[in-house]
């Protein structure tokens, strides 16, 4: 299977017309081998034909591709929430793993407290699936950085989207200034271009794990061009960090090819 190779690309940009070198410095500032974004090119095309989107990175698992999207999310609207659908499963992240039993109260999934000291609603919003009078409510507080959905529900059976709800959905969160993320994680399998693009999807950020990578431990995420660009300019500004990063997958590097 083609993704397969995603496996080995360490992190990836669709920047048609740029060279393989500026893809490096966009993604980690440089210090990877030039190779490697030259091996990821064509991939990157294909991600970005399939799912529309222009910038990519890798993840090692859905999970943390939803997480890294919340992050960048969070960073560029300066919001601290997420809007999620009521018993939507999107992995391990913390600000997902919560539902609503009573109309207005969120609650975690789970009986642990894994986040000691914190509201349950400090991190996120919840509304019902095919209902977007409840997504517009959660919206108006003008608190929320990512409305998180997947095409159709799939982890409490399979709830599909009424007509025109995706369409409502993209609507509700260009009005009031939320990015959406599609987590194709289990519905990849609709075909080559998921549902995202066999039914014309317009995410401003895609996740997918699993089936990506053939059962390699890998996912992917996507986001547009906006997106890319406003974060090319704060990762820019965030030198240090962006220094150590580079110095440890030189390391890597060195290490693998030894
Ligand atoms: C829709 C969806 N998103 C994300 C995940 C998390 O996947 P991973 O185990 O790769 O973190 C799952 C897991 O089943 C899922 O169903």
């Amino acid at each position: 299977m083609i993704f397969n190779k995603l496996a080995t690309c360490c992190v990836i940009a669709a920047l048609p017309g740029m060279a393989a070198a500026d893809v490096l410095s966009f993604t980690v500032g440089g210090g990877v081998p030039r190779n490697w974004a030259q091996q990821a090119a064509p991939y990157l095309e294909i991600l970005a034909d399939r799912f529309g989107l222009k910038y990519w990175y890798t993840a090692l698992s859905a999970s943390d591709a939803n997480r890294f999207s919340i992050k960048i999310a969070r960073m560029l609207t300066g919001r601290p929430r997420i809007l999620m659908f009521n018993l939507a499963y999107h992995g391990t992240v913390d600000e997902t793993l919560k539902w609503t039993l009573e109309p207005g109260v969120v609650q975690r999934r789970f009986h642990v407290d894994y986040e000691p000291d914190q509201d349950p609603a400090a991190t996120t919003r919840i509304a019902t699936w095919n209902d977007l009078e409840s997504v517009e409510d959660a919206l108006r507080h003008g608190d929320v950085a990512l409305v998180i959905s997947e095409p159709a529900l799939t982890n409490t059976g399979i709830v599909m989207p009424e007509p025109g709800f995706h369409e409502g959905l993209r609507a509700l969160c260009t009005r009031y200034g939320a990015y959406l993320l599609i987590d194709e994680t289990h519905t990849l399998s609709e075909g080559p271009r998921g549902c995202t693009g066999e039914w014309g999807l317009e995410p401003d950020f895609w996740v997918a794990g699993k089936a990506i990578a053939s059962g390699v431990p890998c996912a992917v995420y996507g986001f547009n061009e906006e997106v890319g660009e406003r974060l090319a300019v704060l990762l820019a500004a965030d030198d240090p960090h962006a220094i150590r990063i580079q110095h440890g997958r030189q390391s890597l590097y060195r290490a693998l090819h030894q």
